[in-house]
């Protein structure tokens, strides 16, 4: 017989201190997110020493929160699941150490969770993966399309060849005067909006499930430079619809394709640029008129937060994955099939 499990999961890969418990990979028993947007939007972005600091003195909280909030004892937990990585070095290792502190401490095995892996399984915290599925990570560091044909096997279809597709909302947004952070901001625009500024799409070669984002960027800076040399002001608003529309277009274009493609049983979406209300749209559109089923979790559940990392680490520690106490911090980790 299955017994329960119940999972401690600690997210400090960037600027987010985070700690959750899941039940059985599936149910948030207590999530809390401590952000520290307020104290980066002084700075236009993240500062690592500055994020590193923010976690010292939130990560303790953090966790005692998310036991107080579940009413649970450490003794009570099964496991603890942390980001491994990638991220900010410095970032990471205050999670890293937290939970090496927390697992020594209370005679529980420790799990490494990849930080992307994170984000897909936070979609089974809402509902049962169905493979083969393709997952479309959109976030400030990475944009992807992952194959997955089974629990813990992730195979990379596409990438993005320069910037992120997050990373490009927040520059654009920064060229645009907007405060950081600045996807939500654009998102807003855009929705907004009464016309949009053409800009190109960068499709790449044909068969390429590959993105690029910087030419994209690029053009935004060119179109405010060029009106700026004529004495004449950009209007915020159609810049960011235009610039929502072209990422929107081929995130949606590519996922598509490579859905049909592949024959996915299911695609979902993932990161912090999911929670942009455009692009939630456009992928819902497109994939209910295939009748593909398309899933996205909740906003909260988009950005960064623990649940997901406990999902993951749920679905590892039944798998029979274990970490140990020589764990790291590891800044460039690859996304690896813990079930090939
Ligand atoms: O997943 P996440 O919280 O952190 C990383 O792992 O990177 O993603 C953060 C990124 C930022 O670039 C932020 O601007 C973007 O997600 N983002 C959005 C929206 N909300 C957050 N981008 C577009 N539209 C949004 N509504
Ligand atoms: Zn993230």
């Amino acid at each position: 017989m299955m017994t329960d499990n119940y999972i401690l999961g600690i997210e400090t890969s960037c600027d987010e201190t985070a700690a959750s418990i899941v039940k059985n990979g599936t149910e948030i028993i207590s999530n809390v997110v401590a952000s520290q947007i307020v104290s980066q939007k002084r700075f236009g972005g993240v500062v690592p020493e500055i994020a590193s600091r923010h976690h010292v003195e939130q990560i303790t909280l953090v966790i005692e929160e998310a036991l107080a909030e579940a009413g649970l004892l450490p003794g009570q937990l099964d496991a603890v699941a942390v980001t491994e990585g990638p991220g900010l070095v410095g970032a990471l290792l205050i999670g890293v150490n937290a939970a090496k502190a927390f697992a020594f401490a209370n005679g529980l095995p420790i799990v490494g969770v990849h930080h992307i892996a994170g984000h897909i399984y936070a979609n089974e915290l809402m509902q049962p993966m169905e493979f083969p599925l393709l997952a479309l990570i959109v976030s400030g560091g990475h944009t992807e399309l992952v194959l997955m044909e089974r629990h813990g096997s992730f195979k990379l279809i596409g990438e993005t060849r320069d910037d992120a597709a997050g990373e490009a909302y927040d520059k654009v947004a920064r060229v645009l005067g907007l405060p950081y952070p600045g996807g939500p901001q654009i998102d807003r625009l855009a929705a907004e909006s009464d016309a949009e500024i053409p800009f190109p799409r960068a499709w790449l070669e044909p068969d390429s499930y590959d993105f690029s984002f910087s030419g994209l960027k690029s053009s935004v800076i060119n179109y405010k430079h060029n009106l700026e040399q004529r004495g004449e002001q950009i209007n915020p608003a159609h810049v960011a619809a235009g610039f929502q529309a072209s990422v929107v277009e081929v995130l949606t274009t590519k996922a598509l394709k490579a859905a049909k493609e592949y024959k996915v049983k299911q695609v979902i979406a993932a990161g912090g640029v999911a929670a942009n209300k455009g692009l939630r749209a456009s992928l819902e559109m497109a994939f209910h008129q295939e009748e593909i089923p398309f899933y996205v979790p909740p906003i909260a559940l988009c950005t960064d937060n623990a649940a997901m990392i406990a999902a993951a680490g749920s679905a590892m520690f039944v798998d029979g994955i274990r970490g140990n106490l020589a764990m790291n911090g590891k800044p460039g980790m690859p996304l690896t099939s813990w079930n090939q």
